[in-house]
């Protein structure tokens, strides 16, 4: 479907963007493309020449979504004009040109290593596709950030490991580091920007390589580049969380206690068919290491329901994990077929129904121990990075060393610096705090929080 007669050269662009931290970062990457290629960024949809998405594919429900967007902005105006829709990410990446006939109102299909295309591709403007993978690391190019004072650095793109259920190494391509050199520059500038929380981005961070240097080698090295700023980590795989990555935690006083280790199932026949790598005993293994090395290290996970063939008592392994493992919070799914992917074509498929009842049992379970480790909290004297304004009118909004979300109750400075904070009060993950004490503007508490023992 043509857009009808346009009222000249499209301009502005309207993004909204679905998925995890690495579309984010993506969309700061086109912001910083497209602002090059002369185009405007607008807040309103109706007001934008072009209609950008930026999609997620991990879960059939993630994709629907990003579809049924794609249809409701792409409808005809009171002037009668009609936006170029450009799907990207992906959703983008996994179905291809198929789209451009299949889906309405979609213009352009552009996978995430041809971003650089974009600006020729929306000048075009009508049925084109562009979803070749390569060895796109976007290098040169500054990321335009939204979300001062925190920031996101990707440290590399892709992914090698074909864990059976998954589809991102399908639509994000082969694993590729960054050049070291690159990426704390980019860290250093950052911090001397006034960004305080720092989050260097892959799918396996620990499977970073360049030039020779490995992940604890880079880790450390941006901590010295960082500061004063946090810097923290996402994600990384057991198999390849390393005592040596354990040790450059504690011995930095900048990187957060914090780790998200996603562990998928409890159950070592699941995750053998899972093709993780490790067993139940090497993750429990690998947590107690790091809880030695690092007291009070703020601990987060994954976890899947109905995997193929998952029986009761395998999912009792999971659920028993959950609690074993003590996690501060977890991200809970119920398994989704991803068509192309190993498990996909696996049998005994858990019906729908019983994986929700199980994902409804993780959930309760963690719920509990979640409060728990909030209500720990309560009482207790942290550190906090103010971030800007919460949901509520005049409420100033923070993070803590663990990533906890808090909420001012009596006010706060300006974003970007560093308080600490009285706990007042918990609901689930969101903290309520009073200011203590406003550190000056290159105050640099240690990234850990002290807290009661659980
Ligand atoms: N690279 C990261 C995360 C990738 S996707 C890692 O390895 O941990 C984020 C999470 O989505 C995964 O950890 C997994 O728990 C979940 N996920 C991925 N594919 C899924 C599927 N097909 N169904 C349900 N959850 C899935
Ligand atoms: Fe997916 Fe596994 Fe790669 Fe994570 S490590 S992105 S779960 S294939
Ligand atoms: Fe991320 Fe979703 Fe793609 S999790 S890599 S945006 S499939």
């Amino acid at each position: 479907m043509k857009p009808p007669a346009s009222r000249g050269m499209p301009r502005t662009w309207f993004m909204e963007v679905y998925g995890c931290q690495m579309n984010l970062n993506d969309s700061e990457l086109i912001r910083r493309i497209l602002l090059d290629g002369g185009f405007e960024e607008v807040a309103d949809d109706k007001l934008a020449d072009c209609i950008l998405i930026v999609t997620c594919a991990v879960r059939e429900k993630a994709e629907v979504r990003a579809l049924g967007r794609a249809a409701q902005l792409s409808g005809i105006r009171k002037d009668g004009s009609r936006p170029i829709v450009a799907l990207c990410g992906c959703v983008a990446q996994e179905h291809g040109e198929g789209l451009l006939g299949r889906v309405r109102g979609i213009d352009l299909v552009v996978g995430p290593d041809c971003y650089r295309q974009l600006p020729a591709l929306l000048l075009e403007g009508s049925s084109r596709s562009c979803t070749e993978l390569t060895s796109e690391d976007y290098e040169g190019l500054v990321p335009v950030r939204k979300a001062f004072p925190r920031a996101f650095v990707t440290i590399m793109r892709g992914c090698d490991n074909f864990c059976s259920y998954c589809i991102v190494p399908h639509v994000r391509g082969r694993e590729r580091s960054r050049r070291m050199g690159a990426v704390l520059e980019e860290v250093a500038a950052l911090s001397g920007q006034g960004y305080r929380d720092i989050t260097l981005l892959g799918q396996n961070v620990n499977s970073y390589s360049s030039d020779g240097a490995s992940f604890p080698e880079l880790l450390r090295e941006a901590s010295a580049a960082a500061r004063p700023a946090w810097i923290r980590f996402v994600t990384s795989h057991p198999r390849d969380f390393s005592d040596e990555l354990i040790s450059v935690i504690p011995a930095c006083r900048n990187i957060c206690r914090q780790v998200h280790l996603p562990a998928q199932s409890g159950n070592d026949r699941i995750l053998s068919l899972m093709g993780r790598g490790y067993t139940r005993r090497d993750y429990l293994g690998r947590i107690g290491a790091l809880r030695e090395a690092v007291p009070g290290v703020v601990l987060s996970t994954d976890l899947i329901a109905g995997f193929p063939g998952e029986s009761e008592e395998e999912f009792g392994e999971t659920l028993s994990l959950l609690t074993e493992a003590g996690f501060d919070y977890a991200f809970l799914f119920r398994y989704s077929e991803r068509l192309g992917t190993a498990a996909a074509d696996l049998p005994d498929r858990i019906p729908v129904t019983e994986r929700l009842r199980r994902l409804h049992l993780l959930q309760e379970a963690q719920k509990r121990i979640t409060e728990d480790r909030s209500a720990a909290l309560e009482g207790t004297v942290v550190p906090v990075l103010v971030t800007g304004p919460g949901a509520g009118r005049g409420q100033m909004a923070g993070r803590t060393a663990g990533n906890r979300a808090v909420i001012f109750r009596n006010g706060a400075p300006m974003p970007g610096r560093f308080v600490t904070a009285s706990i007042t009060g918990t609901d689930g993950w969101t903290h309520f705090a009073e200011v203590v004490e406003v550190l000056g503007p290159d105050g640099s508490p240690e990234a850990s929080e002290t807290r009661a023992a659980p």
